[in-house]
């Protein structure tokens, strides 16, 4: 008989092996491993997808072996190595980035912040065109979203929006996402937020390893927040972080809006960290009721199992690999399809003028101010072009060539947030006409820039776009 070590090493073995047989097709584009063939019009070229080898998936069925389960050792790991990467306090895992928007927006309702606590009815400024909840978590909180319009160009917020959208005694943080990547205009926003003494939460979920002035976004606000669904820059199956910028009052805040609300900070596993688990007398609670089910706050359960972790944990170690493959295959991309400018607007990083073969032209000629991470290569059709978005959009999915919208559009034309209009007018605020989260929510669409993506696809997509552009 084996021992069970001996069975374990065995089983982590055959998985290895397993997995290089069956899962070629989602390696990274760029190793030198050996793949499936690429059948151009045949083989699907997703947008987005989970780039892997055997490593996780032998990490995966490890932990499962371990059967630890809930959050433990390898959480702890992970949130380690991202909080390292980011170089921010404390990185705290949840089971979304949905998730990590609800714990970051539920945290400021924290009496523990003191006056600086939101209130019911306080105001947050955010974007209007984006994904769907990075502002559902404000009004699920009782708070009021105020939106601002997006630059058609960068696709993020209009800047020069932010003042017409504060409200002296009413607005109390900002929430945005860098959009696809790119980074929104940190200086003027953190700039903004310092002024009127605001909160700021950057949504980075898709902007893991894009930097502004030098610095990684997700490190500019007080808060920000991760997405790992399949997707994005680094996955776990599902999952999401929020991280705690500089102030670790946040932590247990955090914590204990994913663990129920409650009061007691002991991980799973383990009791008594406080050494007076007897010994509190909170609320109107007997003096020495169990510390353990104290609830300080109205709380969710949002935490993600263990063997999610330790998947992440070896994705943390592609991580570097996988930002350098994005970047080269945005830049391919916008190489190859340069031609087409006549019909199609490319993203520009903010502060970026235009773009060419040598480079982007920054504003000012300061030099570089934002490297994206991108999530997406953003198409936009020009209202010239002898066809439309839509006939597009068509015309690359008969070519199985996978492509996306901005997400939600223009929000507020979404049936939630015109329901949400017409039964209580005053829900949330908008500035402005937002005509350029119209114009992206017509106009625009993106295609992959995934690490999972080879040459041989780079060049089918540029190839086939240009040949529906010029036949059009
Ligand atoms: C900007 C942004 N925020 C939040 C989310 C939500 O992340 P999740 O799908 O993990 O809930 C997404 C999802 O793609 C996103 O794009």
């Amino acid at each position: 008989m084996n021992s069970t070590e001996e069975i374990r090493k065995e089983i982590l073995r055959l998985t290895r092996e397993y997995s290089r047989q069956t899962h070629q097709a989602n390696l990274p584009g760029f190793g030198a491993a050996p793949r499936r063939p690429f059948v151009p019009g045949e083989t699907v070229v997703p947008y987005a997808g989970r780039v892997f080898d055997e490593e996780e998936v032998a990490a995966a069925v490890a932990s499962t072996l371990d059967f630890w389960l809930t959050l433990g050792g390898e959480g702890e790991a992970f949130e380690e190595g991202l909080a390292a990467f980011l170089g921010v306090k404390k990185s705290i895992l949840c089971n979304s980035g949905s998730s990590a928007n609800l714990l970051a927006l539920s945290s400021l309702s924290s009496p523990k912040l003191g006056a600086r606590r939101l209130k019911p009815g306080d105001e947050i400024i955010t974007v209007a065109a984006g994904f769907p909840t990075t502002v559902a978590p404000i009004l699920q909180n009782g708070f009021v979203p105020v939106f601002i319009d997006n630059d058609p160009a960068t696709l993020n917020a209009k800047v020069q929006d932010l003042e017409a959208a504060f409200c002296p005694g009413k607005t109390k943080a900002l929430i945005m996402a860098h959009t696809l990547g790119n980074p929104f205009d940190v200086s003027a926003v953190v700039a903004f937020c310092r002024k009127h003494d605001l909160w700021l939460i950057e949504d980075n979920c898709d902007s893991l390893g894009s930097a502004y002035d030098g610095k990684l976004t997700g490190t500019f606000g007080d808060l920000s927040t991760q997405s790992f669904y399949p997707p994005h820059h680094l996955t776990l199956g599902e999952g999401g972080a929020v991280n705690i910028v500089n102030s670790l009052k946040f932590k247990a805040i955090v914590e204990s809006f994913r663990d129920w609300g409650r009061d007691c900070w002991c991980a799973s596993g383990k009791d008594n960290t406080c050494q007076k688990r007897f010994g509190w007398k909170l609320g109107e609670l007997p003096e020495g009721y169990d510390h353990k089910y104290i609830y300080s706050h109205l709380g969710y359960n949002l935490k993600p199992l263990d063997i999610q972790a330790a998947i992440g944990r070896e994705q943390l170690r592609k991580l570097p690999a996988f930002i350098q493959a994005r970047m080269r295959n945005w830049e391919t991309l916008r190489r190859g399809l340069a031609p087409l400018e006549e019909f199609l607007a490319f993203q520009l990083p903010t502060h970026a003028r235009a773009w060419t073969p040598g480079g982007f032209v920054w504003e000012g000629d300061g030099g570089p101010r934002c490297q994206p991470c991108w999530f997406g290569f953003t198409l936009r059709v020009k209202p010239s072009a002898p066809f439309t978005r839509r006939e597009l959009a068509q015309h690359l999915d008969a070519r199985k060539i996978g492509n996306r919208m901005l997400f939600g559009g223009n929000l507020v034309r979404q049936p939630a947030f015109v329901r949400l209009r017409e039964e209580y007018p005053k829900a949330f605020r908008v500035i402005g006409d937002l005509a350029g989260a119209d114009q992206i929510m017509n106009e625009t669409l993106f295609i992959g820039v995934y690490p999972g993506l080879t040459d041989a696809m780079l060049d089918y997509l540029i190839e086939t776009i240009t040949r529906f552009v010029k036949r059009s």
